[in-house]
């Protein structure tokens, strides 16, 4: 915009604001809808539509007559995205356009800690708004069904009870900031291989017990602004054209007033989206169709689609303008790349890490006599921020693991790398690579003879974000590149070998877990990564992680594998229903490797003392629910108690067990501390599909507290009237 141009603009802004007070943020609902549909009568139809499409990869269209500005999107969950050129994905190459790198949605999730989720958001949102962001693309919170989906990374959890505290939390964070958060990828895209057309199909119940709950919060309690529909078709619809999905659940039940945006791409026709609740369509550029473009203008001429339908499509997009205060000169400005927020990226990372194995007491480190360490595998000095197909960040700095070690103790000890694997992929096809499984034998000699004449080995295993990516799926849980045997000679030449897994999904590590005694699991986890990891090893961090899924022995016992359920066709029906995650593995029985919600600590924490409030309740009642926590270990360390409910007596197939309700605590030695956590009656009802309504059933219910999902310490009963 030239100079001249922008004080006309802003003339006709003040015009507006004269004959439409645009001070809308002071005032009442009713009094918004006013302004907001007086602005809607001064629109051209061209310029509506104008509105409800991508004006460039990253942003969609304004009108600069009336002072309207333009929406500036950008990914995601891991920071703030580059900005990349007008009409492609080719990053631009600026120097003001790095952001801080925090840890991935799994790791984020392996927290527990709601706090953090939402000084995540108030972050990101910081940053959001340096970057003159109005839409975070984040947060991504699909259900993990699969071990292999690619983009298990960005996701929470197998779990809907946990996603959903995260989820908002995390919105609501963001939104603090003036910057609408796009919740994604609305909705059951929860495999990336097939994700443009794959046809999801699940019995009613799994869809609102598993699937929409945290979507469903989204909306009912954090208000979040914009939503994405997804990639792929559900029901035979695509996501971004499917009544069922948007105009009949999101609009009608939940009360949604934002503005739905397709996937970068996910439009498939005009009239069937437009008028099936798609406000936004985006992902077009020069080379592919707009669908809500000239095509929309000509179908509202024809009558194909009514003016009213365009005018409520443009409501929700000023409705979320309004929110964020882009009118206001007193909207947040934002910050970036802050100590603060790297502090931020730090405190999750630290938190995020979980300790599976101790068996020989090998962590925390003991260094006392230690000189050598060897610190093998590439992973170890591996940058995961902007790595692999789809999102990442430049971040302004991302420590490895590597890096973090010297930071920690390397002028105590003397760290010596070697890389022992080599990263080397295979191509399938044009799209796709997958890791290889050669042996690299003198690599791994290499490490053998380090890891021999060191103190201490530290094999940074796992996958990597190339590995772990958008659009594509695993094909097995294979350690990539060798490492199995890298694993095993490596223990075999020095037991004192600590694995720490670089990796957000499961491994198959049924053939090294015997002989390793130490295995610590590190995510993709930001920038401040290397160092959380350290502290951890050191022991000036004490873990407190605690798995947002459940690490199966092997992929078959998962259930979408189990039942044969995992379909790279047209379609797919999730037959497990609403058995997904450790819901299937404890009604079932069959043994994880490690069961969600598991983590250990270098202390003990002993639980007592479970009271609730009553023993019978009414459907509308909350339990509060207390108990006693003790650290009675010798370190300082945190632990969260998870509430697992199980529906005694029942009409219908319920999970052996269902998290309601968790709480993370942080105990010095010897302190103990009694924490009450309220559980709402309501969350125990089960979707009935035949009334499509949920039913809390009448009876005793058996309130669980645990460790984790397998580790329940005390049990009460409890009887719904
Ligand atoms: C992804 C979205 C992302 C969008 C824009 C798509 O391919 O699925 O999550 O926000 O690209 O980068």
């Amino acid at each position: 915009m030239n100079f001249k141009t922008h004080v006309n603009s802003f003339l006709t802004f003040l015009f507006v604001i004269f004959i439409i007070p645009f001070h809308l943020f002071s005032q009442n609902d009713q009094q918004i809808e006013n302004k907001i549909n007086a602005i809607i009568q001064q629109l051209t139809l061209e310029e509506k539509i104008d509105m409800l499409h991508a004006k460039t990869i990253f942003s969609s269209g304004g009108v600069e007559r009336l002072g309207i500005p333009d929406l500036q999107y950008a990914d995601g969950p891991l920071g703030i995205r580059e900005e990349t050129q007008q009409q492609g994905w080719e990053p631009l190459g600026l120097t003001t356009d790095s952001a801080t790198y925090f840890p991935s949605g799994t790791a984020l999730a392996a927290t527990w800690n709601p706090d953090l989720a939402l000084k995540c958001g108030i972050a990101i949102g910081e940053e959001a708004r340096a970057r003159n962001k109005d839409v975070l693309l984040a947060p991504s919170i699909n259900i993990i069904r699969t071990p292999l989906s690619g983009r298990n990374y960005e996701f929470f959890t197998e779990d809907p009870y946990l996603n959903s505290v995260l989820a908002v939390n995390y919105i609501k964070g963001v939104q603090s900031q003036d910057v609408a958060a796009c919740v994604k990828h609305y909705a059951v895209n929860n495999q990336e291989m097939s994700r443009w057309n794959i046809n999801v199909d699940m019995n009613e119940r799994a869809l609102r017990e598993i699937y929409l709950p945290a979507f469903k919060a989204a909306v009912t309690q954090a208000n979040v602004y914009s939503i994405m529909g997804a990639y792929n078709k559900f029901r035979g619809y695509y996501c971004c054209e499917s009544q069922y999905l948007l105009n009949d659940i999101l609009r009608a039940e939940w009360g949604f007033k934002g503005f739905v945006v397709s996937d970068w791409g996910a439009t498939h026709s005009t009239v069937n989206a437009a008028n099936t609740g798609l406000d936004v369509e985006m992902g077009m550029s020069r080379r592919r169709q707009s669908f809500f473009g000239t095509s929309l203008l000509d179908s509202v001429k024809a009558g194909l689609v009514a003016e009213k339908t365009i005018d409520d499509k443009v409501r929700t997009i000023l409705y979320v303008m309004h929110r964020c205060k882009m009118m206001d000169p007193d909207r947040k400005k934002g910050v970036l790349n802050i100590k603060e927020h790297y502090e931020i990226a730090y405190q999750i990372a630290s938190e995020a890490v979980v300790l599976l194995k101790n068996s020989n007491n090998l962590l925390p480190l003991k260094l006392r006599n230690v000189k050598t360490i060897a610190v093998i595998g590439a992973n170890a000095k591996r940058l995961n921020a902007l790595a692999g197909f789809g999102a990442g960040v430049k971040t302004k700095y991302e420590i490895t693991p590597f890096q973090g070690l010297k930071n920690r103790i390397g002028k105590k000890v003397e760290l010596k790398f070697t890389a022992g694997y080599a990263e080397k992929f295979k191509q399938i096809n044009r799209f796709l690579s997958v890791p290889s499984d050669t042996v690299n034998l003198a690599l791994i000699e290499e490490a053998v003879d380090l890891a021999k004449s060191s103190d201490i080995a530290i094999i940074f295993a796992g996958s990597n974000r190339q590995i772990e990516s958008e659009a594509r799926d695993r094909t097995n849980l294979s350690l990539p590149f060798g490492q199995e045997k890298l694993i095993s000679e490596v223990v075999a030449a020095n037991p004192k070998t600590v694995v720490v897994m670089i990796a957000a999904a499961p491994h198959d590590l049924r053939n090294i877990l015997e002989s390793v005694s130490t295995l610590v699991w590190g995510w993709y986890n930001g920038s401040e990564g290397g160092n959380a990891i350290a502290d951890v090893l050191i022991g000036k961090v004490n873990p407190s992680g605690k798995l947002p899924f459940t690490m199966p022995v092997k992929l078959e016992d998962s259930p979408a594998h189990a039942l044969n359920a995992y379909d790279l066709r047209d379609s797919t029906f999730y037959k497990e229903g609403i058995l997904v995650g450790y819901r299937w593995f404890d009604t079932k029985n069959i043994d994880p490797l490690y069961c969600f919600g598991y983590g250990l600590s270098y202390t003990t924490f002993e639980y007592s003392s479970l009271k609730l409030d009553k023993r019978q309740y009414k459907k509308s009642d909350t339990i509060h629910i207390s108990l006693t926590i003790k650290n009675t270990g010798k370190q300082f360390g945190a632990e969260t108690a998870q509430v697992y409910v199980k529906d005694i007596e029942s009409s219908v197939i319920r999970p052996v067990k269902e998290l309601k309700g968790f709480k993370k605590i942080f105990l010095k030695p010897g302190q103990k501390e009694t924490i009450t956590i309220p559980v709402k009656v309501s969350d125990f009802a089960y979707y009935d599909d035949n009334k499509m309504e949920w039913i809390v059933e009448l009876g005793e219910f058996e309130i669980m507290v645990g460790a984790s999902s397998r580790d329940i310490k005390l049990t009460k009963k409890i009887h719904v009237e």
